[in-house]
């Protein structure tokens, strides 16, 4: 084991490729900036010849796999790929960029298309092979291996949901509930498994030597995993509000519930061990681990039949599914990123998290009041659609003054300490 660890410490070189695929990603992050700021304007003052739909569509493809993917391909290569793998992984990355580019400009263009559809199979491929490649390669240390495994199962059957739109489409289903099921299983599988256990794959990596923490993440498993299996059924309420499909949001929110309890626990008690380097790094893992706990819990929520109307409401989902884009995946990427000098530092860094922050915020705010209001009969706020773009071009500003400049530096946290 040590043997192997010692090969998949990381040299500086090393470092600094994986700190260059974490700028691409970077780069990528702007584009998803950009198109949600185009979205937003789209509403306020519409543009002869920009279709809402396809924009969307580019917003959500690169956002998935310009940003999460390459900076989960980044930190992947930098922790769990050793030197044998390297360059193979190079060239993948490679390959996956091109198919990333291209549905980056084909999406906003056709929508879903011949070459955009190419695109996107294009590096559904990669993927298989990058998840084919870091099976066989997965750490010793058990925690970190399961939670890879499943994050990489988790990835490969969300890809079931692009798969059958085009078998739907055929059928003249677009307008079938199964239609949007499809986008929502491809969604919920993503943003709930894959990206989730990934990043809690990192955590059981960097706390593998602290044999408590390591044992609580490993009983916290069957839970989250099931959690993740049980609360698709969020995404089918809309559909049939059944008592079935309740008792299993219900039991999927409570298992995530027990599973952040469970692995919560041994990772808080040995926090004096964490040794994240800054305090900027530390409150952004930390706001990212309180918001994923805090997304179980509204989980929860929504799982109770009186809040049906809060739940299904097209800004609450909105505004959801950015919780945990916005508030607990990015802040981990970021502060995993500041961690390993891979962005902006200093003035620049803190300015960038400010606009994020208020950004951030404010967006949330603006998606959640609404619904909430209409249920409880409060008065609506004025000019939302406006208060929305700017709280966009706010985000987006931030991410800008954040980004990488230069190259990238190695920094001081060790992986294999
Ligand atoms: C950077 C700032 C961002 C802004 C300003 C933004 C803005 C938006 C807007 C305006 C929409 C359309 C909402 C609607 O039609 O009502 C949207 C949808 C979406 N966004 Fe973002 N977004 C941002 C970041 C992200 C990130 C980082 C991700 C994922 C990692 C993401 C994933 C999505 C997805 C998947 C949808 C489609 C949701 C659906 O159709 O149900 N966004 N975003």
């Amino acid at each position: 084991m040590q043997e192997a660890e010692n090969r998949a410490a990381p040299s500086p070189s090393h470092d600094a490729a994986a700190g260059r695929m974490f700028a691409v990603a970077w780069g990528f992050l702007i584009a998803t900036g950009v198109f949600g700021v185009l979205l937003r304007l789209q509403v306020v003052a519409p543009m002869p010849g920009v279709s809402y739909g396809n924009i969307l569509h580019a917003h959500s493809h690169t956002a998935f796999l310009g940003w999460v993917f390459n900076a989960f391909f980044a930190l992947a290569y930098l922790v769990f790929v050793d030197e044998r793998e390297r360059k193979p992984f190079i060239w993948l990355f490679v390959w996956l960029q091109a198919a990333t580019v291209g549905m980056l400009v084909a999406y906003p263009l056709q929508g879903y298309g011949a070459a955009s559809l190419s695109f996107t199979t294009m590096h559904m491929a990669g993927a298989v092979f990058f998840a084919v490649r870091l099976w066989r390669r997965s750490p010793a240390a058990p925690a970190t291996r399961i939670y890879l495994r499943a994050a990489l199962i988790f990835m490969l059957v969300s890809g079931a949901g692009p798969i059958a739109l085009g078998p739907l489409a055929v059928m003249d289903l677009r307008d079938a509930p199964a239609y949007d099921l499809a986008i929502y299983w491809y969604l919920h599988f993503q943003y709930n498994g894959w990206f989730i256990f990934f990043l809690v794959a990192l955590l059981a990596h960097y706390l593998r030597h602290q044999a408590g923490a390591a044992r609580a993440l490993r009983r916290a498993f069957p839970y989250l995993a099931a959690g993740v299996a049980l609360t698709f059924a969020l995404s089918v309420l809309w559909v049939t509000n059944a008592p079935w499909v309740y008792a299993l949001c219900i039991a999927g929110a409570a298992a995530q519930l027990a599973g952040c309890a469970i692995g919560g626990r041994g990772v808080w008690a040995v926090r004096r061990e964490w040794g994240i380097p800054g305090t900027i790094p530390a409150a952004l893992l930390t706001t990212a681990a309180a918001a994923f706990i805090l997304k179980c819990t509204m989980q929860l929520a929504a799982a109770l039949p009186a809040l049906y109307n809060l739940a299904v409401h097209h800004y609450t989902v909105i505004g959801f599914l950015h919780w945990i884009f916005l508030v607990v995946v990015s802040p981990a990427l970021v502060g995993i990123g500041a961690t390993r000098g891979w962005l902006a530092a200093g003035r620049r860094l803190h300015a960038g998290l400010l606009l994020w922050l208020v950004g951030v915020a404010s967006s949330q705010f603006a998606l959640f009041y609404p619904p909430i209001a209409t249920n409880l009969a409060l008065p609506h706020l004025p000019n939302l659609m406006q208060f929305l773009l700017i709280a966009a071009a706010l985000m987006l500003l931030g991410i800008i003054a954040i980004a990488p400049v230069g190259s990238a530096a190695p920094h001081a946290v060790s992986d294999s300490a």
